[in-house]
């Protein structure tokens, strides 16, 4: 007979443990202990009881090395981030935060693929719910099957009757399995939901694309349990007031990560922004102070986008600095380089910092062009709009060189730049139509461009 028993996971990580701690053993991290229930006795539907097939080890030599199988989705971004299209029986998490774009873009993919029978689960909105967005997003809607349920019992039946070529389930924490005693969205269930339908992907070789929603405040981090079984994990970032929404790799069994796709949100769904220095370079015609250009790369392709700063003399004793989109104990490193290695006394200034776009900022070669737009509004002095920078700052104030280095000249130079500053110690050939200005360290860059 099943027996309910407690549990401890930790929401940031999914360690799991007998008694509640005030600190994960495994993650480090506070508070994070929350209490499950889960009956035990009973054996979840995935186990070995429903398989049937027994696998034997095989010598690696003997197994297939044929490629796997790619089915593209006819969204250029998209299948960019997949590492060239959805693999054949992989689990494919979407997380984000709610509002940010997920059920659109899902629902966008089967309707831009007429030739995809797809199978639409969905546990958060009615059919006719359904309908109406995918007529506004427009596209063929004769070849995708919608389904309100969020018993995984039902939805996996449902899957073998129509046989679908890619199954979409949204989402995760309002799927339940009636192996599992807990509520939809708790800590087992999305286990258990996620364990259900990756054997499903993997036994049947149909592609699964799960929603995660993530919480501001981190609540619910099923997502983050999710990460260690899926094959992909792609997130939403951005701002969910602005137009543009970044679709992030960070987890992919079968391409790079670090790739990022950026969409604009329309009134027709999302559209993809094949070029993004376009929608992240400067929406002001006259040279303003504070303002720089950063060269970044995102997996392998680089784009430029505008790095913002305001310094102003601090008004309540204590110096404020904030950073969106960056590491403020970076920015804190930064500027104390500024003051120890060039003399500038910033100590008593409040620093704002911030990304255009939403973007969140992990490149180290972004230094450059934050040190750069710090100084620039500490002096109210503007930067030329066509010069920009890629460089890594060090801790004794010398400009580092930064990786792919030629990538990002080649693409300044291709929007037009006219200068870009990167350090004296990188090694790069001549570049037609940009000038390469070498720097090595910060006072050398304040006498290059601040004179
Ligand atoms: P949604 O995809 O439902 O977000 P999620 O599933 O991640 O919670 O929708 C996000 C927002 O996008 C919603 O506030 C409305 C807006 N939106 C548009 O601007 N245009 C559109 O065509 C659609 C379908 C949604
Ligand atoms: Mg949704």
């Amino acid at each position: 007979m099943a027996k309910d028993k407690s549990i401890w996971f930790c929401t940031s990580c999914g360690n799991e443990s007998s008694k509640w701690m005030g600190r994960c053993p495994a993650c480090g991290e506070w508070n994070t202990m929350v209490e499950q229930t889960v009956a035990t006795g009973k054996q979840p539907s995935h186990g070995t009881a429903s398989r049937t097939a027994v696998n034997k080890p095989r010598q690696l030599s003997e197994v297939g090395s044929a490629g796997e199988r790619r089915i593209s989705l006819h969204l250029e971004e998209v299948d960019r981030l997949l590492g060239g299209g959805l693999v054949e029986g992989s689990l494919v998490l979407i997380g984000g935060e709610p509002g940010i774009g997920k059920s659109t873009l899902s629902l966008q993919i089967p309707l831009g693929c007429p030739d995809l029978k797809t199978l639409y689960v969905s546990g958060e909105e009615s059919p006719r719910q359904v309908k109406m967005r995918a007529e506004r997003l427009g596209g063929d809607l004769s070849n995708t099957y919608i389904l309100s349920e969020t018993r995984m019992e039902d939805i996996l039946e449902q899957a073998k009757e129509i046989a679908p070529g890619l199954m979409i389930v949204d989402s995760v924490q309002t799927m339940f399995s009636q192996g599992i005693d807990s509520s939809a969205g708790s800590v087992s269930q999305i286990k258990e939901v996620a364990s259900q339908l990756l054997y499903y992907a993997k036994s049947t070789g149909v592609p699964v694309l799960l929603i995660g929603h993530i919480t501001k405040d981190g609540y619910i981090a099923g997502p983050k349990i999710l990460e260690h079984i899926v094959d992909v994990v792609l997130q939403f970032e951005g701002d969910d007031k602005g137009p543009y929404r970044l679709l992030r790799s960070i987890k992919n069994r079968f391409g790079s990560t670090s790739e990022l796709a950026v969409f604009e949100m329309t009134g027709r769904g999302l559209r993809e922004v094949s070029n993004p220095s376009e929608m992240l370079m400067p929406m002001h015609e006259e040279n303003l102070s504070g303002v720089a250009i950063a060269a970044m790369l995102d997996g392998l392709r680089p784009f430029l986008f505008e790095v913002q700063a305001l310094v102003s003399t601090a008004a309540y004793g204590t110096a404020q600095r904030s950073a969106t989109g960056f590491d403020v104990r970076r920015l804190n490193m930064l500027l104390a380089v500024l003051e120890k290695r060039a003399g500038f006394k910033l100590n008593m200034k409040d620093v704002f910092l911030n990304m255009a776009g939403g973007l969140r900022i992990t490149d180290p070669a972004c230094d450059l062009a934050v040190v750069c737009a710090v100084l620039s509004s500490n002096f109210d002095f503007a930067i030329p709009r066509d010069y920009c920078f890629a460089g890594e700052v060090g801790l004794s104030g010398e400009i580092r060189p930064v990786n792919q280095a030629e990538r990002r000249i080649t693409e300044a130079a291709r929007l037009g730049f006219r200068k870009i500053f990167i350090s004296s110690y990188s090694k790069v050939p001549k570049t037609e139509g940009i000038q390469v200005v070498k720097v090595s360290d910060i006072p050398s860059l304040v006498r290059t461009l601040f004179k």
